[in-house]
């Protein structure tokens, strides 16, 4: 498949299990105050990229929906208002503890579900591609784990295209959000946040191993003037 969520700048983010330990460890730490500061650095734009993730599904009602790396349960309480069936999975207990009202909760490693084959009629993914250490073995994951004709919206941060609106959002992430960060959470977590940008493969490359993992006619749109993108296919 080829691709590789390896950052770029090696030494300075781990990777492989290293990164695993470290990620879990963080979620553990911010869980408490992750909802409040969601919402306050993004000005409460979350919560429509959520919907706008949960609409894309387009699938009807009492379907059963995997929302992978589920953190605080944001998603599967979208998923529960659209009246689809969610189920929980992450690996921080930190996030799963802090989650309230998001229905069935597994702790587990996305990359290694205890769900067997087909078993899911959707997956939604929200802002853990890059979190995640070997991204091809977590698409290969929802490929197994997502049924003939089942729906994915992996939903992700993203660099705007244009060149001023990427100055700005530069300067918001690298400088802003770390602030508002250390002021209200954990300042090592928030400063590692931008910086986690750098595993997230080339928008195309992305795509492309969504629809080679078993998603062919895998789909990218852009929301917010391009600082989120949803990712949205069928299986095979
Ligand atoms: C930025 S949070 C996103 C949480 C939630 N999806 C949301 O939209 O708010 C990333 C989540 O990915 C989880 N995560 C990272 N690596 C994981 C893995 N290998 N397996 C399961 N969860 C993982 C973290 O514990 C964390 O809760």
């Amino acid at each position: 498949m080829g691709v590789t969520n390896a950052p770029k700048f090696e030494g300075v983010l781990p990777s492989g299990s290293s990164k695993v330990q470290m990620v879990e460890a963080m979620f553990d730490r911010i869980a408490h105050r992750y909802d409040l500061v969601n919402r306050l650095m993004t000005f409460g734009l979350d919560r429509r990229w959520r919907q706008v993730t949960v609409r894309a599904l387009e699938l009807p009602e009492d379907c059963l929906v995997a929302d992978l790396a589920c953190g605080t349960g944001d998603l599967c309480r979208g998923l529960d208002r659209a009246r689809l069936r969610p189920i929980g999975f992450d690996i921080s207990a930190g996030m799963l503890g802090a989650a309230r009202g998001a229905g069935r909760l597994v702790r587990a490693d996305v990359t290694r579900l205890p769900a067997p084959e087909g078993a899911f009629d959707g997956a939604t993914c929200g802002f853990a591609l890059r979190n995640l250490a070997d991204l091809e073995a977590f698409l290969a994951e929802l490929a197994r784990v997502v049924r003939p004709g089942g729906r994915i919206a992996l939903l992700e941060v993203a660099e705007p295209t244009s060149p001023a609106l990427r100055v700005g959002h530069r300067l918001y992430f690298d400088r802003v959000v770390p602030w508002i960060g250390a002021a209200l959470s954990d300042g090592h977590a928030y400063r590692y946040l931008p910086r986690s940008v750098a595993y997230l493969p080339p928008p195309a490359a992305l795509v492309g191993a969504v629809a080679e993992a078993g998603f062919p006619d895998a789909r990218r749109r852009t929301l917010s003037g391009g600082i989120v993108q949803l990712i949205v296919g069928t299986r095979s």
